[in-house]
């Protein structure tokens, strides 16, 4: 595949008003989802849950693309419509999560390294021939008294970097995320300093591994103070920082930047993108990826009830989507 061919679907990803559903939660993190709604963790609930998500009457409105895991890409409906037929005829664009998750970065006592690299080659191949168009691998950095050290920015983005490379030689547009995640009592400072220099590290290692930046996606975490700091940065201190940590940062040869919700409730994830778009333009579209802020109100209705609750959840989805398409383009306005 050509670079014009991967930019063109990653311009698609970031196209205006639109953004990305993530439902690529591992077997064992729907576990967790599923165990605090009671629903038991079951192949077909699994398969049934999806297919409510990505059958919301009018998705592909807001959504461009959505974020499936390996068991998702082989699914189909009740009515055994393969899920990726559904999506590509709705305009929603199908996209993999190929990392194997954190494990611990030996030498590191409470850091990570995300894992994955080995047989990818092979797996990006299969999943590009199952009708995926874009991957997605995460990193995760932890801010903690003595963290991130920079073995550990450096291994997670190096390993970012040699994903990124073998996803475009398989066609795929490789959505670069590394999530420095909001656990912590840290201020928005630490937070900024953390990003920024993981960011830097991360267009670094693309850069040495000749990764083409005009087809590849960032999945960013937002600059945003650390969930026990007893001092909360306000909408428009986090919408400002963000935007000027990744000015600092982020080359303007990139598509688009999405973010990630990271356990932001619905409405600040909406209100922090729509924040960010009100200061624009910005070098590069902003827009969302979301999983718990765009599923978790549709989950909790269709887990009360699975049958009754069907097209109640969806229209959560879609109302969910259309929000935060519309703070992709700085037009969100609070309900009263
Ligand atoms: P959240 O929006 O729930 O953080 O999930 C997005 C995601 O894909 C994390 O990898």
């Amino acid at each position: 595949m050509s670079i014009e061919q991967l930019e063109a679907i990653a311009q698609a990803m970031v196209a205006p008003g639109k953004g990305i559903i993530a439902i690529d939660e591992s077997t064992n993190t729907i576990k967790k989802r599923f165990e605090a709604v009671n629903v038991p963790n079951t192949e077909e609930n699994r398969r049934a849950y999806r297919e409510m998500l990505l059958t919301a009457p009018n998705l592909g409105q807001h959504i461009s693309g959505a974020i499936l895991y390996d068991e998702t890409l082989r699914q189909s409906t009740k009515a055994g419509v393969p899920f990726t037929k559904v999506m590509m005829d709705n305009g929603i664009l199908p996209g993999i999560k190929v990392d194997k998750g954190p494990q611990p970065l030996a030498g590191f006592p409470g850091e990570v390294v995300t894992e994955g690299l080995d047989g990818l080659r092979e797996r990006l191949h299969e999943y590009a021939k199952l009708g995926a168009k874009f991957a997605k691998w995460r990193a995760v950095i932890t801010i903690g008294e003595d963290s991130p050290s920079g073995t550990c920015i450096e291994a997670n983005c190096h390993a970012l970097a040699r994903y990124a490379a073998l996803c475009q030689e398989a066609g795929i547009v490789p959505m670069v995320e590394p999530e420095v995640l909001m656990d912590g009592d840290h201020d928005i400072e630490v937070c900024y300093d953390v990003t920024e220099a993981t960011l830097r590290s991360l267009f670094g290692s693309l850069y040495e591994h000749n990764v083409m930046l005009e087809g590849t996606i960032l999945k960013a975490s937002m600059v945003i103070s650390g969930k026990g700091c007893a001092t909360q940065a306000d909408m428009d201190e986090v919408a400002e920082a963000t935007v000027r940590c990744l000015k600092a940062s982020v080359p303007s040869a990139i598509p688009g930047i999405v973010f990630l919700s990271g356990g932001q409730s619905d409405e600040q994830a909406t209100a922090h993108l729509n924040a960010m778009n009100q200061i624009g333009p910005h070098p590069w579209p902003l827009s969302f990826s979301y999983g718990r802020a765009m599923q978790s109100a549709a989950l909790q209705l269709w887990a009360k009830d699975m049958a009754k609750n069907f097209a109640e959840a969806q229209k959560t989805v879609s109302m969910r989507a259309k929000e935060n398409g519309l703070a992709a383009l700085g037009q969100w306005q609070k309900a009263a």
